[in-house]
């Protein structure tokens, strides 16, 4: 069945979307049909897995290819032979890595939660979920959307293309054939498909239609979001999925956010969207003006970055917490409507928050 409708297009610009960062991650272990499931059932528009090989080339959903930290390999006696060192993009590694394993292996091994300690409800599940491939994310997200009756979106990232490629696994070739074999491959399928990588985004460009997004760390190439960097990147891409740090960058002595920078003002006249990662509702991922006690583990006051996020104009928000995140653009958007008396004038509660100094005169 082929799908497309209106929230897999491009969206208008008030309209950010909201896309589970590896399912509803702050809720359940990342990266599981059981937390993507969680973030549909909480309302998101799409759900972001990150993909990397099976040795036997399957794309399967880990936030890395080096797997100790979301799986129970480590303790699996017949994998302990396994255990090796490599390097990963210029960086040395030792662990359990993907490319090393079957399918078939991979799927004998449960996922547990990558942060135990600031999310220790999460392990709970430890031990209950599978791997899933690319292909049953796909499955789950078409029959979500059936049943839902609203069609919900899928937002894979191409984990180390190149170093994959080197080894013969390249991730696109199979992305492709999974999304065609899902009849997501047309212009209007619900799909953004994303890579730090410049080279396989330019790869794909004239081999789909679907959106492709430019990543850019806050420490990676921030050369991609001058004007010079976007126009560029507008060539082969149709959005930049950016660090939040980037958007709204943090004071380095406070730790409080200052006013937007320039990357969503240029990104837009470059033609490009803005999606920003990744909010989070514990404290530890908070600017500090928005924590709620000492507690590196509580929840701070997300709504109110999320809103920060909404003020500076972007179009889509990658988030651990889909249903505090939409809570917070309903409450954007119903306040956009509401005027509020500001110096004996009406204006909207948006303007009040982004113009709050100019507005009495
Ligand atoms: O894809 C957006 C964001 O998820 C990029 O960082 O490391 O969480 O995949 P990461
Ligand atoms: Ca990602």
């Amino acid at each position: 069945m082929r799908r497309g409708c209106a929230v897999g297009m491009l969206q208008p610009l008030d309209q950010p979307l909201v896309i589970a960062h590896r399912g509803a991650s702050g809720y359940r272990p990342e990266h599981t049909l059981a937390s993507y499931r969680l973030a549909i059932a909480l309302g998101a528009h799409y759900v972001e897995p990150d993909l990397v090989s099976t040795r036997d080339g399957v794309l399967v959903a880990r936030h890395e290819n080096e797997i100790s930290r979301t799986t129970d390999v480590a303790s699996r006696h017949e994998y302990a032979d396994r255990m090796t060192t490599k390097v990963i993009d210029g960086r040395e590694l030792s662990g359990w890595f993907t490319e090393d394993f079957t399918l078939a292996e991979i799927k004998s091994l449960r996922a547990i939660e990558r942060l135990p300690d600031l999310r220790p409800h999460n392990t709970r599940y430890d031990g209950r979920y599978e791997v899933p491939t690319f292909a049953e994310i796909l499955t789950l997200v078409e029959e979500e959307s059936v049943r839902l009756g609203r069609s919900v979106g899928v937002y894979p990232e191409t984990k180390h293309p190149s170093y994959f490629a080197e080894l013969g696994l390249s991730l696109e070739a199979p992305l492709l054939a999974d999304l065609g074999r899902h009849g997501l491959d047309g212009p209007s399928s619900p799909v953004f498909i994303q890579s730090f990588e410049s080279g396989n985004l330019q790869w794909l460009r004239p081999r789909t239609p679907l959106p492709l997004v430019q990543l850019v760390s806050a420490t990676g190439r921030v050369d991609l979001v001058t004007r010079t960097g976007l126009r560029r990147v507008a060539s082969y891409a149709d959005a930049v999925g950016v660090a939040k740090d980037l958007v709204l960058p943090r004071h380095a002595d406070t730790g409080t956010i200052g006013d937007p920078s320039a990357v969503v003002t240029d990104a837009h006249d470059a033609g490009l969207r803005v999606h920003v990662w990744t909010l989070r509702d514990e404290n530890q991922f908070l600017p500090t003006g928005y924590r709620r006690g000492e507690d590196p583990t509580q929840t701070g006051d997300s709504i109110e970055e999320t809103q920060a996020f909404l003020d500076a104009g972007v179009d889509g928000l990658f988030t651990d917490h889909p249903d505090t995140t939409l809570e917070a653009r309903r409450l954007h958007a119903a306040a956009a409507t509401s005027p509020v008396l500001v110096g004996g004038r009406r204006v909207s509660r948006r303007r009040a928050r982004v113009h709050p100094a100019g507005l009495a005169g």
